[in-house]
């Protein structure tokens, strides 16, 4: 029988290397998380954005032209109510683009695409108060289809993305905010989605999707030029943001065609060129990238995240990707893949919050919502090991 003080020795000696192979362990485990929220049904859920300064999301269902209120748990942001109302005449009016207005603080913009029609709303406070209309601007023939809706500087701007009845051309519709008659249709290529100004010379760009070109607007003189895109890096421009800082001028994204995508974004910064960067990994070799956001922090320097979507292609997978850079943003340094629960989900936009990123699933009425604990985009560890040379070395 073992003595008693044996015993304790035993024992301290156990608990003594336990607790030395755990030192490493004492932080919190990282982890990460993705939520689906259930819209009410519809076949199309597009697009969505916050209300500034309140925990209101904004989100259009275009098939029923309803717009979804969401409201958001302040501190986790989870989401704790959502009330759906009608917009437009009826279900066919085509609710499409949600954008914050900055000249009119807490008001928001929004498209009835198949109304031809942009509306200024008062969003109500509460997720259950019913959206007030303050202005309405009918986009004027040959004009036709607003789709995505963008405020910038003092200006309006909308996508029109169906045919002109007049023209059979498109157009791009540009608009002062507080004198709507002071507009101008832009003649453009098929078809404008996003609108978005190079922060350093002012210039418009203008993504057209089924001609994959980049249209460039100087508003001050009213010219415009096509920068199409080289069909050897890939096709179908759609996404695009203006980012600030060491990655500073407008990013862009190709979404690829019916036969899958080739991972391909680009970058136009003061200098006008279009340069284009590849995803490296595997994972995103087919991948068709239709929406992209700012993912840049302080400690984690610049990034993108990207949305992969099977809207174009099955061959493409739903996912929201991670996208780091190099310190001087020439090459691509880490890519973090995080694939949709719901695949073939056609997922359409990407937008983050302040803690949390939220990705709509067009086909599936849902809200995908990434929460990271006790870690950060970019540094998720296990992403190191994706490549699978150490399954391989295993095999
Ligand atoms: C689809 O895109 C690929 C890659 O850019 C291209 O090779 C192919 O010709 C395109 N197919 C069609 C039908 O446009």
């Amino acid at each position: 029988m073992l003595s008693r003080t044996f015993k304790s020795v035993m024992i301290a000696l156990a608990f003594g290397a336990i607790t030395a192979s755990a030192q490493d362990f004492d932080d919190p485990i990282p982890s990460r998380r993705l939520t689906e929220y259930q819209m009410p049904p519809a076949t199309q859920t597009h697009e969505f954005a916050r209300v500034p300064d309140t925990n209101i999301v904004l989100l259009s269902q275009m098939s029923n032209s309803n717009l979804v209120k969401i409201e958001l748990d302040p501190t986790t942001e989870e989401f704790v109510a959502l009330h759906s109302f009608p917009m437009g005449k009826d279900s066919g009016s085509g609710l499409h683009g949600v954008w914050p207005s900055t000249v009119y603080p807490g008001m928001m913009w929004l498209s009835l695409q198949l109304e031809n029609k942009l509306l200024l709303v008062d969003p109500g406070k509460e997720s259950w108060t019913a959206p007030t209309i303050l202005q309405t601007i009918d986009i004027p023939a040959p004009g036709n289809g607003p789709h995505c809706v963008f405020e910038i500087g003092n200006r309006v701007w909308a996508g029109l993305k169906e045919a002109s009845k007049q023209t059979g051309k498109y157009y791009v519709f540009s608009a002062d905010v507080s004198n709507p008659t002071d507009y101008t249709l832009y003649e453009c290529l098929n078809s404008p989605v996003f609108i978005k100004e190079e922060p350093t010379t002012g210039l418009i760009y203008v993504t057209q999707d089924s001609d994959s070109s980049i249209m460039r607007i100087d508003v001050s003189t009213g010219e415009t030029e096509q920068l199409p895109i080289p069909p050897s890096v890939g096709n179908t421009a759609v996404g695009m943001t203006t980012a600030h800082g060491p990655m500073s001028g407008v990013w862009f994204t190709l979404a690829g065609n019916a036969t899958g995508g080739t991972g391909t974004f680009g970058h136009i910064g003061s200098d006008g060129e279009m340069e284009f960067f590849q995803l490296q990994n595997p994972l995103g070799a087919n991948s068709g990238l239709l929406h992209l956001a700012d993912a840049t922090t302080e400690d984690g320097g610049p990034a993108l995240w990207i949305l992969s979507t099977s809207l174009l292609s099955e061959d493409s997978p739903d996912a929201l990707i991670h996208v780091t850079f190099d310190a001087d943003v020439t090459s691509v340094a880490g890519e973090e893949y995080i694939s949709m629960l719901t695949q073939n989900s056609k997922v359409h936009r990407v937008v983050p919050l302040d803690f949390t990123v939220l990705v709509s699933e067009l086909s599936t009425f849902t809200l995908a919502q990434l929460t990271y604990s006790n870690t950060v985009a970019g540094q998720w560890r296990p992403t190191e090991s994706v490549s699978g040379s150490a399954v391989n070395a295993e095999a």
